[in-house]
């Protein structure tokens, strides 16, 4: 297939380029910079230069390339610090997911590229009762904190517009692998500490798995949404220690809920403590996909040692 791919020069974007090309697509990859672009080449990707905010760029892009799929996975997550005023850190990202998606919607219907796949997130989500692992059938939290109302709100959006145009919304995991990974900083600097009990539960994502699932996605996959998650979703009290260790960092401080509100905020409290994860079994059937890195006890050694 002929593949444009938006935010190709990202984290998980240039190991998709990779994947892609080895599976025998031809991919346009999208940069704003040039810089990147040259290293998008280098990967096996024709570059063009993008920014997903002008509409009528984008159309044009869509319009010169014809490609017969477009990916999505732009995002504006690097660095990310302040989780205090989360949607406010999350802004430009969040535009990427509603205005980004519309305009890559809107060019895809006028020039009547058959398949789109789109970045979505599974973590933090799903509704905060019942078991402690989601599938794709269940309910998304009707009540999110306030502070990631809008972040909660662009997501749902993101599912919902691309599920209706017959595309797929995949819900990846915390990804890790990179190795500037922001949460891998936090656990070997000791801010990340174990908030109360530590029960909140989180799905992580090796970014080659990632990739791959990606690719299966885009070949087979059914118009919807997937979770595509490793098999180990585990509380922060079990992964936390686990990641710290394998980084050799101390192990994390604990904070009761009432401190850690105090310094960071309601959002990183209620995602520590209250959060579900995610069931793979629908991509893993569907995609026939397997992974390199079932848990991320094994992921975590192969990136970060
Ligand atoms: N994705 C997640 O859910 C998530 C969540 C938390 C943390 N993280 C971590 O954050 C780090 C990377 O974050 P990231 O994936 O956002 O950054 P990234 O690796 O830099 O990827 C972002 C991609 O989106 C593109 N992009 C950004 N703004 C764009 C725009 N206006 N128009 C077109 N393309 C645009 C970037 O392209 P150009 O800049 O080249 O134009 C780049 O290709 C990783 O360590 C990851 O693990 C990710």
């Amino acid at each position: 297939m002929r593949v444009l791919l938006a935010g190709a020069s990202g984290a998980i974007g240039t190991r998709l380029v990779s994947q892609l090309v080895d599976r025998g697509h031809e991919v346009i990859g999208t940069s704003r910079s040039p810089d990147r672009a040259e290293r998008l080449h280098a990967l096996g990707a024709e570059p063009i230069v993008l920014d997903l905010l002008d509409p009528r760029a984008v159309r044009t892009a869509v319009f010169d390339t014809k490609p017969d799929a477009i990916i999505h996975q732009a995002t504006a997550l690097a660095g990310l610090r302040d989780f205090r005023h989360f949607d406010r850190s999350f802004a430009q990202t969040n535009r990427l997911r509603t205005d980004g998606t519309d305009a890559l919607l809107a060019a895809a219907q006028q020039a009547r590229v058959g398949r789109l796949v789109a970045q979505s997130f599974a973590n933090h989500r799903y509704a905060r009762q019942g078991g402690p692992v989601k599938t794709e059938q269940d309910p998304l939290d009707p009540s999110p904190v306030p502070t990631m109302r809008e972040t909660e709100a662009a997501m749902a959006y993101l599912d919902q517009a691309v599920t209706d145009a017959g595309g797929i919304a995949l819900r990846y995991g915390n990804f890790y692998g990179d190795p500037d990974d922001g949460l891998v900083q936090a656990v070997r600097s000791r801010s990340f500490p174990i908030v109360g009990d530590g029960g909140g539960v989180w799905s992580f994502l090796h970014l080659d798995d990632a990739a791959a699932a990606t690719v299966l996605a885009l070949e087979r996959g059914a118009a919807g949404i997937y979770n595509v998650v490793d098999d180990e979703p585990a509380p922060t009290r079990v992964w936390l220690p686990e990641l710290a260790r394998i980084v050799g960092a101390k192990p994390p401080q604990r904070f009761p809920r009432w401190l850690a509100r105090l310094f960071a905020g309601q959002a990183p409290v209620v995602m520590a403590t209250e959060s579900r994860g995610a069931s793979n079994a629908k991509a893993k059937r569907e995609l026939g996909w397997t992974l390199r890195y079932p848990s991320w006890r094994e992921g975590f050694v192969d990136a970060y040692t």
